[in-house]
């Protein structure tokens, strides 16, 4: 018999610089965490080890993306990089019009303000923060059409980012499609713990809304991710590239919000794609009010150059392998140390079950926030909080409760090595040992927008 049952993967791409990273005490953190009211996105990075806060903007560019920085054409107007990467969006997405924005709510913005007019539903494969804020500025109220496994964090469907079809075709016959101006679908839901949609929902999603005459918008900020597990899961599809699947997704769309920050693999940058030439003319109006002239949108030419070869890197499959094999290597961990995590393992980091971690405290008492700030104490990971304070305030003024409430360990793409996943998982575990003893938070500063970010804590006696 073979003694090697299965092969290992590993990384498509070795190192050349690194980045050195200062190692602290229990006392250091202790005393860091609270001086940030016990909110991670308060800490100063300088303190952090590994830092799992988001896969947004973090991620390591690649030799080839760094050459593109030099040769970024920072023209005013008409900057040949912009052309570069329009040339890439219509190649590898298919959608026909660009406005490049300097990140993904930027487009979000500009979108919601073209679209939605005020007593508009728009409904959604679950929320995400600043879309859902984005489209209740604009005037509308955000439905959630997502299958009600993607609110169970241990059903195990493999498709926990699909559409409910019966739950939009409900809001369909109570309001008219007319009050309807799209369909917001994000691939790779990250509230969900980074969960797909699959090709056939996407599909009969499609034929739904041509039939009803609406739009779908596709926050296609991880539609590489999506894709992925498309190819590993999905009947018919297993021996279609990541490109030809991304460039499927895509079609059943009819425009695209990006935060270019995650799936593109570098630290800034976002765009609105969309086919239709009127929203078009409107968003190359409105990004320059917004951002900027509508050939750079925000961006350094050298940005808009180096988006353009990070798309094509994204969607090489032995990317994707090593990205998705080092979240589930992680995830595996804290299975076998019998952490609580959402399953199955989603794509850009773990998302660690806080209700079923501490049981003992309510979500009045911030069992998430609570968990990533005892992460932090015990070794200067640094993770985020998605619950109830993320989840925030209803326009009446009351508190969300969302079901989930989890700790997001997000890893950063091209970033960490399997010896930084072994050290994460061994100290959620030893959290994990002392969890009984673990006292809850209480807010003492509550910010009006998206208060996740600035809101402080302190512990409950
Ligand atoms: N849509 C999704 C699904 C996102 O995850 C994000 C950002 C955005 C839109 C907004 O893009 O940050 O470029 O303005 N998510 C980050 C995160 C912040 O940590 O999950 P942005």
């Amino acid at each position: 018999m073979a003694i090697i049952k299965k092969r290992s993967w590993a990384e498509p791409y070795k190192m050349k610089m690194v980045e050195l990273l200062k190692m602290t005490t229990k006392p250091y953190r202790t005393k860091a965490i609270k001086e940030a009211g016990f909110n991670t996105f308060l800490l100063h990075s300088a303190d952090v080890y590994i830092d799992l806060l988001t896969d947004s903007g973090t991620n390591s560019m690649s030799d080839r993306q760094w050459s593109a920085f030099m040769t970024g054409d920072e023209a005013y107007a008409g900057s040949k990089s912009y052309y570069l990467l329009e040339e890439a969006i219509q190649k590898y997405y298919g959608y026909k019009y660009v406005v490049p924005t300097h990140q993904g709510r930027a487009a979000e913005n500009i979108l919601s303000q073209i679209l939605i007019k005020k007593g508009d539903f728009v409904p959604g494969n679950m929320y995400f923060t600043t879309t859902r804020l984005h489209q209740e500025l604009a005037g509308g109220t955000f439905v959630d059409i997502i299958i009600d496994e993607a609110h169970d964090p241990f059903n195990e469907h493999p498709f926990k980012g699909n559409v409910d079809l019966a739950k939009l075709d409900k809001l369909v016959k109570k309001h008219g499609a007319k009050k309807i101006p799209y369909v917001c679908i994000a691939t790779n839901v990250n509230m969900a713990g980074g969960q797909p949609i699959s090709m056939s929902n996407l599909k009969e999603l499609r034929a739904y809304t041509k039939k009803h005459g609406i739009r779908i918008i596709h926050d296609m900020t991880r539609v590489a991710e999506n894709a992925y597990f498309i190819q590993q899961r999905e009947k018919g599809y297993n021996k279609k590239s990541i490109r030809e699947i991304v460039r499927e997704i895509c079609s059943y769309t009819d425009g695209a919000t990006m935060s270019a920050k995650k799936d593109a693999l570098v630290n800034i940058g976002g765009f609105l794609a969309i086919n239709d030439w009127d929203v078009f003319e409107e968003a190359r109006n409105m990004v320059v009010v917004y951002e900027g002239l509508h050939t750079y949108g925000g961006l350094a030419g050298r940005d808009m150059e180096a988006i353009a070869v990070g798309i094509v890197e994204s969607l090489d499959d032995n990317h994707q392998h090593a990205r998705v094999g080092q979240v589930e290597y992680l995830g595996h961990k804290m299975m076998e140390y019998g952490i609580p995590i959402v399953k199955p393992i989603g794509g850009h980091g773990i998302f660690v079950d806080a209700k079923s971690f501490l049981p003992h405290l309510t979500q009045d008492q911030f069992p998430a926030q609570t968990l990533a700030a005892e992460i932090y104490i015990d070794s200067g990971v640094r993770t985020m909080e998605r619950g109830i304070v993320s989840a925030g305030r209803k326009a009446n003024g009351e508190n969300h409760y969302p079901k989930l409430e989890l700790v997001r360990f997000t890893l950063p793409r091209r970033v960490y090595t399997q010896a930084h996943m072994d050290v994460i998982a061994e100290s959620a575990a030893t959290v994990y040992d002392k969890r009984k003893f673990i006292k809850g938070l209480k807010m003492v500063y509550e910010p009006k927008y998206l208060r996740f970010f600035q809101a402080r804590f302190e512990r409950l006696k």
